[in-house]
């Protein structure tokens, strides 16, 4: 038996039992007299004393070896620790050592194994096994096991039966790119990882699986950001029989219970807000509901002056910044920057002040006076004491750009605590999207999304502005989720591929599976996808899912520790057939 305890386990109540312990070596101090080391394991830390007096000249031969990192085995005797340390549960006791085995050794580490550690992010991806050994990273695998095994468990007890679907695939159209696999038997062909199970567990409803979810790897050939990665997890979902509401209240029912099961959280009925409300009051389909900051649309009282920036502009939108009048010139001229940046893309941006007599000072006062600026707080909400920051420009534009600013402000301010959650359902989205570079519209979620009921003959006519009966939930400003209610008879699925361009000829070869499966009785169905990275971030308090995965790829899509992706060599090649041609 390697161990008889963990180093996380001993208490004062253990005092005099004979324990064997292993782990690794934190820590050793020696005071020549006396030696004390830190054995480390998942459990925590055990301190082990040697001294002159009780311990034997070939075990101090052995501790005087010991460096990080190496890997060993004691037996001794739980005894009470002279100074305890308060800061951890095994802290009243210590290990006096009777026996002691190198299991291995290690190579001094390249960053030290400490909560605050000195390497940087590229080489603890490099020795991420020796980031995992560090308590944050330990925590958060801990954490997302958790959040892991609570799903299961909700979702299984509510009925879902867990099924895996194929990671060789066909490609699906989930709107990024797919990453493709050389068939070595099918010469000339390839297998595509999926984007996500979407049309499998379509299939399972149609084969009668009526409730099925799945915790699951999807892949996305995407530009990488803080809450995206090219692998990634998904709780994907799916209902037969259920309408929109059904679906919500569903899942709405597990994201509750994982509040309160992991956070001791206990939030009500999910507020929904369609998608035109979130991009008027707050500029994105994932608004922070957390704060207020709301967007006020100011055309109708500052249009009316000699303005012209201003009154070029399809909109021109504020909001108010609250305590914002206490920014200095500098702090202003810092967030003008800011929206500036290529990034944000803004062309300038115009503040008001709100003085605490009542008065306005802003940077367009040569244009407007005071019973203006009143009218500007009045839109935006603006108190006394605030600051009033107004872009102007297209519609979708400016108000992304609004939308980034009061992101970043709320950040700065510290109004996005960590510990409150805010979910949000966001319903009615548009089904459609026009795509400039194409020059055709696109389906804004996928195909297979049903129109909002009624709305499939506005399609003829006005395309953009038929709503799909899909959903998004949204966490703090996340979005965590999103499904829709599908289509299921073939006449519709195949008008919508006529809609979206598709001739029935590629729509056959495309997804003639899955029309051929509607004709044999396939039941309405809908469902939901969770990133399931995303929410256990979210619910550690953080937004970068990097930090929860245990092999993350960096931000240019590589496994810096496995050295991938990488060439393959030529008899690889040769037996799939292929011939590299890398374009300069
Ligand atoms: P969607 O594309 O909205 O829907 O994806 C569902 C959820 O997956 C998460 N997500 C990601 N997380 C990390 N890295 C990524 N690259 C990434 N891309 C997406 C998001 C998102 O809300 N088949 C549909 C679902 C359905 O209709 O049922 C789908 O995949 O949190």
């Amino acid at each position: 038996m390697y161990r008889t305890h963990t180093n996380g386990e001993l208490r004062i109540e253990d005092k005099n039992k004979t324990v064997t312990l292993a782990g690794w070596v934190q820590k050793t101090r020696n005071k020549g007299f006396m030696v004390w080391v830190d054995l480390r394991d998942r459990y925590g830390i055990t301190q082990l004393i040697f001294d002159e007096e009780r311990t034997s000249e070939e075990i101090l031969e052995t501790v005087s070896k010991l460096g990080r990192e190496f890997v060993i085995q004691v037996t001794g005797t739980v005894i009470k620790r002279e100074s305890k340390n308060p800061d951890i549960p095994t802290g009243d006791i210590e290990i006096l050592v009777s026996e002691i085995t190198i299991l291995n050794e290690s190579l001094t580490p390249p960053f030290t194994i400490e909560d605050n550690t000195d390497g940087g992010e590229e080489l603890r991806m490099k020795y991420r096994y020796l980031d995992i050994r560090r308590n944050p990273v330990r925590e958060n695998l801990v954490f997302r096991h958790k959040v892991t095994m609570a799903v299961r468990s909700y979702l299984s007890n509510e009925g879902f039966i867990e099924i895996e679907t194929p990671y060789l695939i066909k490609s699906t159209p989930e709107g990024a790119r797919d990453f493709v696999v050389p068939s070595r038997v099918n010469k000339g062909q390839f297998y595509a990882l999926p984007q996500s199970p979407q049309t499998f567990k379509q299939l399972l409803m149609v084969g009668g699986m009526d409730k099925y979810f799945q915790i699951v790897k999807c892949f996305r050939d995407e530009d990488l950001r803080a809450d995206r990665q090219p692998e990634f997890t998904q709780i994907d979902c799916e209902m037969a029989f259920v309408e929109q509401d059904d679906i919500l209240n569903t899942f709405e029912g597990l994201i509750r219970h994982l509040l309160k099961e992991i956070k001791g959280v206990e939030i009500g009925e999910f507020p929904k807000m369609t998608y035109d409300e979130a991009m008027q009051r707050y500029g994105t389909d994932k608004p922070d509901i957390r704060f207020g900051m709301e967007l006020g649309e100011l055309n109708a009282v500052i249009q009316h002056k000699d303005f012209n920036v201003f009154n070029q502009a399809e909109l021109v939108v504020g909001i108010a910044i609250p305590g914002g009048n206490s920014f200095s010139r500098k702090e202003i001229d810092k967030l003008i920057d800011w929206v500036k940046r290529p990034q944000v893309g803004a062309l300038g941006m115009v503040y008001c002040r709100c003085n605490m007599d009542g008065s306005y000072k802003s940077s367009v006062d040569k244009f407007y006076d005071q019973k203006d600026f009143a009218q500007w707080a009045q839109v935006t909400g603006a108190q006394k004491g605030d600051l009033i920051c107004i872009l102007s420009g297209e519609t979708s534009k400016v108000r992304t750009q609004l939308s980034a600013l009061r992101m970043e402000l709320a950040e700065t301010l510290g109004l996005r605590n960590p510990d409150e959650f805010a979910p949000l359902w966001v319903i009615d989205f548009p089904l459609l999207e026009w795509d400039e570079e194409t020059k055709r519209y696109h389906a804004m979620h996928h195909p297979f999304t049903s129109p909002r009921p009624g709305q499939m003959e506005l399609l003829k006519t006005n395309p953009g502005d038929v709503k799909a009966n899909a959903y998004d939930l949204v966490l703090n400003g996340n979005e965590i989720g999103g499904g829709s209610i599908r289509i299921h008879k073939k006449e519709t699925q195949a008008k919508m591929f006529d809609y979206l361009g598709f001739t029935p000829e590629e729509a056959k070869a495309q997804f003639g599976f899955l029309m051929d499966a509607f004709q044999y009785g396939a039941p309405p169905h809908g469902g939901i996808a969770f990133g399931l990275d995303r929410l256990v971030a979210i619910l550690g308090g953080q937004e970068t899912i990097r930090d929860f995965i245990a092999f993350p790829k960096n931000n240019s899509g590589r496994d810096v520790m496995i050295d991938a992706p990488a060439a393959i060599d030529q008899t690889q090649l040769d037996e799939l057939n292929l011939q590299l041609r890398i374009k300069p």
